[in-house]
């Protein structure tokens, strides 16, 4: 349908243009009316913001001087192919160098996957709740999205999940542990289900939170590439690297996908900063994972404490909680930043509470306290 853009109704003063907006008719695409925005987590000045799932503490001091070390030569054009950071993971998570793509953000590498595997009106498959990207960019890249919902202690229901596989599905996503519920699936029932996905539909583990995970009962994905060739795992330097405005992420799978993944992302996508900020990180790691120890203390801590107030929290492997709240989820997060703590809320839904400084936690545990029940 051609779209007509709103007509300014002031005289054009440049009278000299070809056209004026009035006479521009774009067709705009029709399916994508639909699209659900993605929602940030707010900054409010003033308030502590538990919204977004990033590390309160900010990039380790050597990652800073690595990022002022690569910004001096901004005027360069970034390494297009990633060659060291690429190389350095490798090593590091004792993977071949051809079987990695690194994104901007790994919410990039979700939509590359996406245009590397469907074609118009296939299918994609995805729990429901889970990360909001993952709708976005299946409709973005034409596809159809299959939405299966939890399970009652909001976990991934992996069964419903294969019975919702048809013959057009080309790819399933897996977050694990699931952003917003930090519920996670088991080593042996993600084991069992890989054993049943038809081999020519790409299962896409999505592991942004795997760092924050201590239940040795959770799979590493990276532990279960050599036995699934229709495998891919994603992980990303937002979280407990604590780069999330940098931009870094990654994909390791079959050599032929990464091939691809880097084919149809964006030239230059990764910036130069943010690969040197990225291997300084890499470097600081024992550091960064000592603080992820730390965030991982204060979800225990929300958790026996929002139990104790009454509140259902699933158990969480992330470095957040859910309260899963329905109806009043937006009224809780009103409430807490009348007590200036910001929470992310789904409404009618849950509301999803990232762990910050003990600090910033007792402040939200002291406005928790005091919602209306
Ligand atoms: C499950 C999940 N995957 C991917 C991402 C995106 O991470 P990135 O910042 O690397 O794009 C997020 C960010 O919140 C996430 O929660």
């Amino acid at each position: 349908m051609p779209v007509r853009l709103p007509c300014d109704p002031a005289p054009c003063p440049r009278r000299d243009l070809p056209f004026t907006v009035a006479d521009v008719a774009l067709r705009l695409r029709d399916d994508l009316t639909s699209l659900p925005a993605y929602v940030a987590g707010r900054t409010v000045p003033g308030a502590v913001k538990l919204a977004s799932n990033e590390m309160p503490q900010p990039p380790l001091p050597a990652v800073l001087d690595a990022i002022a070390r690569a910004a001096a030569a901004g005027n360069r054009y970034p390494d297009i192919a990633v060659t060291t950071l690429t190389a350095r993971l490798a090593t590091e998570l004792g993977v071949d160098e051809a079987q990695i793509a690194v994104g901007c953000g790994s919410v990039a590498l979700c939509g590359q996957l996406v245009q590397a595997m469907c074609a118009p009106g296939d299918e994609v498959v995805f729990a429901w709740r889970s990360f909001e990207a993952y709708p976005i960019v299946t409709l973005v890249g034409h596809a159809k999205a299959v939405r299966v919902p939890l399970t009652d202690q909001h976990v991934h229901d992996l069964d419903a999940m294969l019975a919702a596989i048809t013959p057009a599905t080309r790819m399933v996503f897996v977050c694990n542990p699931n952003n917003p519920t930090g519920t996670a699936v088991t080593s042996d029932a993600l084991r069992r289900f890989l054993a049943e996905v038809p081999d020519d539909v790409l299962v896409v583990l999505d592991e942004a939170y795997r760092e924050f995970v201590t239940d040795a009962a959770v799979p590493d994905g990276l532990a279960l590439l050599a036995d699934h060739p229709n495998l891919v795992v994603l992980r990303t330097f937002s979280k407990a690297h604590r780069l999330a405005g940098l931009r870094v992420g990654y994909a390791v799978g079959p050599a032929e996908l990464a091939a691809m993944l880097r084919s149809v992302s964006v030239p230059f996508a990764v910036s130069s900063v943010a690969q040197a900020a990225a291997l300084a990180a890499l470097d600081g790691l024992d550091e960064l994972l000592a603080d992820c120890a730390g965030a991982v203390s204060e979800v225990g801590r929300m958790t026996s404490s929002l139990r104790s107030l009454g509140f259902e929290v699933p158990p969480s492997q992330a470095n957040f909680v859910w309260l899963p709240l329905g109806e009043r989820s937006s009224e809780f997060a009103e409430h807490t930043l009348e007590n200036k703590v910001v929470v992310r809320a789904f409404a009618g839904d849950g509301v999803r509470v990232s762990a910050g400084t003990p600090e910033e936690v007792d402040l939200f545990l002291a406005a928790a306290g005091s919602f209306p029940r």
